[in-house]
């Protein structure tokens, strides 16, 4: 259906990322748009070189 929204849903992935899914936008700490869209990854590890978003290097 055209214009319908999907509710934001958050997973925690086990030893990794958060996988944020439907409708959302991801604020910087100034309050302006970092991500809009309908699926990103979010670093929970720390090790990420490109944070908030989830690189792999939990993996390792
Ligand atoms: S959770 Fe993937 S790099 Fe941190």
């Amino acid at each position: 259906m055209e214009g319908k929204k999907n509710i934001p849903v958050i997973t925690i992935i086990k030893d990794g990322p958060l996988k944020v899914s439907g409708d959302f936008t991801l604020l910087k700490e100034n309050r302006f748009p970092l991500e809009s869209g309908s699926e990103v990854w979010l670093c929970r590890c720390g090790k990420s070189s490109r944070k908030p978003f989830c690189d792999g290097s939990h993996k390792k």
